[in-house]
């Protein structure tokens, strides 16, 4: 059973800031993405897709540079996934990935969605914000769209998270 979400677990520095991305981000978002890409930390996404799905993006700039992203992506009428999740080695654990995680949930919310879920091998980071880890075979086969296209399929080892939206006591 997940623990209670500590709301002020992973709080942010006072000066963090999650914007909207502009097309001015979508360079640095593609190359942090990257990064952790290379590292078989998540997908990889070009350029192009980057800039097809810019909207879905927020992002946290320092000196006009992009060191955090996340994106909230509609599958459903009822869900969304957090994905492309990532924040530059040296910006870590400071609370952007969290501020990120939780724009995206407090997105979620305002569009009227029921949950979210994210594949993650940080199950713990998503565990202290709130969310629950789900077996992935009872997720909606729509959330497979983008599978087909991983190196691993069908092999995935990644952990589903889910985090319900219609309680109070969703982070
Ligand atoms: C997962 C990831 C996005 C987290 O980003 P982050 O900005 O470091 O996240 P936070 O700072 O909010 O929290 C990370 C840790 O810092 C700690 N932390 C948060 N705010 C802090 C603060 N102000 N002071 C000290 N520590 C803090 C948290 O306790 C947390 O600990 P945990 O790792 O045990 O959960 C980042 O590690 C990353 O980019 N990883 C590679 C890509 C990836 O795995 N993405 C997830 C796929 S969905």
């Amino acid at each position: 059973m997940t623990a209670p979400a500590d709301p002020t677990a992973l709080a942010p520095a006072a000066d963090l800031e999650v914007v909207r991305a502009t097309v001015q981000d979508a360079d640095g978002i593609a190359q942090l993405i990257n990064f952790w890409a290379a590292q078989g930390q998540m997908l990889p996404r070009t350029l192009g897709e980057t800039y097809e799905n810019l909207r879905d993006f927020f992002v946290v700039r320092e000196g006009g540079r992009v060191v955090g992203c996340g994106a909230l992506h509609i599958v459903w009428a009822d869900m969304a996934e957090l994905k492309s999740l990532a924040v530059e080695e040296s910006a870590h654990s400071r609370g952007i990935g969290a501020a990120i995680t939780r724009a995206c949930v407090e997105e979620g919310r305002a569009l009227g969605l029921d949950s979210l879920f994210a594949l993650t091998y940080r199950p713990g980071f998503f565990e202290r914000l709130g969310w629950r880890q789900a077996d992935v075979m009872t997720l909606p086969r729509k959330v497979w769209n983008e599978c087909y296209r991983c190196p691993k399929f069908p092999g995935c080892d990644e952990i589903a998270l889910v985090i319900d939206l219609k309680t109070p006591a969703g982070a």
